[in-house]
């Protein structure tokens, strides 16, 4: 990385952060589609990030994803913030075990020194279920512990991609296609002018709590996200963005 990159990077971080009314953009060298490498520095800025900003006794709610995975990877002990707890922002979404928030909370968790609460929920929920289940003393705890989350940060997916890896019935397929969404987090679905197309049904943080959270970081990097993360923010909740060179690069190609 020369001194040219950084003040090329500089100057393209300021115009994402203008152009998406963002407080603050950190953009990382290359494309993490194509390397894994680029999205672990990804995930370690993120944590840099996160410790700039984190004080004792806050409590982050994660999500869930291979961004997040780096993340939770990267993850360290801060050296001034003690006593911080991991919640995941929300219940299942239909991933993976190893890309669920659960777990990636559970990590960040142990590696920070922090404390952690999970959230088990059955994964689709139907109506039934999350009328009942939202009352199980043992979940509404969780639920308030989520409520007052200080920090979030979250990943960012291109739509479809994301629909296709949580094995959407063709119904959701049908609609997500249709309804031309474009992003996907948090379990919401949005389309090119940031309209909610579609939401998984679970219990945990939803978008309009997202705007009493001070701190709301969003990481998302890659070319091929680039879209996904215009979309994303045009609805406007997170105030922070991580990202990479290529997901930057091609992004302001569509401003
Ligand atoms: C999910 C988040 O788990 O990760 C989503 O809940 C996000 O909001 C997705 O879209 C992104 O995944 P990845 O693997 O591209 O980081």
């Amino acid at each position: 990385l020369f001194m040219s990159d950084l003040s090329e990077f500089n100057v393209l971080e300021q115009q994402i952060k203008d152009t998406l009314n963002l407080e603050h953009v950190i953009i990382t060298p290359g494309n993490s589609d194509e390397h894994a490498l680029v999205k672990q520095e990804l995930g370690k800025t993120a944590v840099d990030y996160l410790h700039s900003i984190l004080v004792s006794n806050q409590t982050v709610a994660v999500t869930g994803g291979t961004s997040m995975t780096a993340v939770a990877e990267m993850m360290r002990p801060s050296n001034h913030a003690v006593n911080c707890l991991f919640v995941p922002a929300r219940g299942g979404l239909g991933e993976r075990v190893e890309n669920q928030a659960n777990t990636i909370c559970a990590e960040m968790a142990k590696k920070a020194n922090g404390d952690y609460r999970l959230l088990y929920v059955p994964d689709p929920l139907s109506e039934d279920t999350y009328q009942s289940i939202i009352e199980e003393p043992s979940v509404k705890e969780i639920l308030h512990n989520i409520r007052q989350a200080n920090v979030v940060v979250h990943g960012i997916g291109d739509a479809l991609t994301m629909a296709k890896r949580r094995k959407a019935s063709e119904e959701v397929l049908h609609k997500i296609q249709s309804g031309n969404a474009v992003s996907e987090a948090f379990g919401y679905y949005f389309d090119d002018t940031g309209e909610v197309i579609h939401k998984v049904r679970t219990v945990g943080m939803q978008l309009e709590d997202l705007s009493k959270i001070k701190s709301v970081i969003a990481v998302a990097g890659g070319k091929s996200k680039a879209k996904a993360i215009h979309s994303y923010f045009k609805q406007g909740k997170s105030s922070v963005l991580i990202t990479d060179e290529a997901a930057a690069k091609e992004l302001i190609k569509g401003f």
